[in-house]
């Protein structure tokens, strides 16, 4: 038996993408198979797409999935066949003393799904049994699948690393990518109060209806940001999107107040300005997906709020190609999503 999968083929962008063929996998002790509903993309496939980073080729994108399982390996019980799953997107060794510690993230042999190892935009994946968990029964396959790596990383970045709580004042810059959209819901559901920004009127609309309490364009923001939040100034901006952006973000500020970071869209390099920082004790603080126990908690949250993460667009996987052009041009209001 084969299964259709979408394999990248150079680093030349959305064109480097094309269908192929590769045999069924067979699940060995421990892991499990999975066909896939749906799959998700992230920022991160698009720009391995460019070669950031390279992989060897030809290889197979994608960290979010969701199906069903179709076949167990030997010692597998946590799992069984027909169970409606959704997958962590990372792999770690289990034995170090960060997995030991329940800090997966700082596993040396951490590996996320379609950027160490073959990921999910093919018809079936094995992957070790324990990172397969019931998904939400109220959501469809699509936005199921939205949730692994965007949510994961939003809840880690707002809860753990941010530290953030009920009644603090919470930018979002560009409300449009996965992230953002991930940390609207969930600051929301948590009761925070929200300003999203955006290059586009109607996703500023929509971040109003998805319960943002003002929504700004996404340049020189900062002076509204003062007003709407009485003089106080911003807890918190979450700014994944670069130099584009990052003066105005810490402009936002209140003092004591910090940026919440885990991407840069618009480039790498940043001119920061220090004093600006120190004179107002503001903060900087980075995150990168999440721990195991952050997943669980992060579905446990979509599934009593009752979330459901905005699909933008569902495209076949045999037109994989056109989903990773229409991310990279950057019209979508939350999550691209595959169909299996
Ligand atoms: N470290 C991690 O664990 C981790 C996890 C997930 C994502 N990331 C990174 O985080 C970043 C966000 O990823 P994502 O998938 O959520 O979203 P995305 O597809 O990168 O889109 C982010 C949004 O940023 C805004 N934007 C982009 N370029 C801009 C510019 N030049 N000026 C102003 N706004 C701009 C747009 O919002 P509007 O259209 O609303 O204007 C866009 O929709 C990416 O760089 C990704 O690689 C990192």
């Amino acid at each position: 038996m084969l299964v259709r999968v979408l394999e990248l083929v150079g680093f030349e962008g959305p064109r480097s993408l094309q269908l192929g063929e590769r045999p069924e996998p067979r699940p060995g002790p421990g892991e499990v198979r999975v066909r896939f509903r749906n799959m998700a993309l992230n920022h991160l496939d698009v720009f391995i797409t460019r070669g950031l980073p390279k992989r060897p080729l030809p290889a197979i994108l994608g960290s979010d999935g969701a199906g069903i399982v179709d076949a167990v390996g030997e010692g597998v019980d946590s799992v069984a066949v027909g169970d409606e799953v959704v997958l962590y997107p990372i792999v770690t060794c289990r034995e170090c003393a960060a997995c030991q510690a329940g800090q997966e993230v700082h596993c040396p042999k951490m590996a996320i799904l379609g950027e160490h190892t073959d990921g999910t935009f093919e018809e079936q994946l094995v992957v070790p049994a324990d990172i397969c968990h019931p998904r939400p029964a109220h959501l469809s396959w699509e936005e199921t699948a939205a949730l692994p790596l965007a949510w994961l990383t939003a809840w880690r970045l707002l809860f753990t690393r941010g530290g953030l709580q009920s009644g603090d004042w919470l930018v979002l810059v560009g409300i449009g990518g996965g992230v953002a959209t991930a940390c609207l819901l969930l600051a929301r559901a948590h009761g925070l109060r929200v300003i999203a920004t955006s290059r586009d009127a109607d996703k500023r609309q929509r971040a109003l209806d998805l319960g943002a309490d003002a929504a700004l364009p996404s340049e020189a923001f900062s002076k509204a940001v003062q007003e709407v939040t009485g003089g106080l100034g911003a807890r918190a901006v979450v700014d994944t999107v670069g130099p584009a952006t990052f003066d105005e973000s810490i402009r936002s500020l209140g003092r004591e107040g910090m940026i919440l970071t885990v991407g840069a869209t618009s480039g790498p390099k940043l001119e920061l300005l220090l004093p600006r920082m120190w004179f107002r004790h503001l903060a900087l603080i980075t995150s990168t997906m999440g721990n195991h126990r952050e997943f669980r908690a992060m579905l446990d949250d979509v599934n009593s709020h009752q979330l459901r993460p905005p699909v933008d667009r569902v495209f076949p996987l045999s037109e994989g190609a056109a989903a990773f052009a229409h991310l990279e041009a950057g019209d979508q209001f939350g999550k691209v999503v595959l169909s299996g």
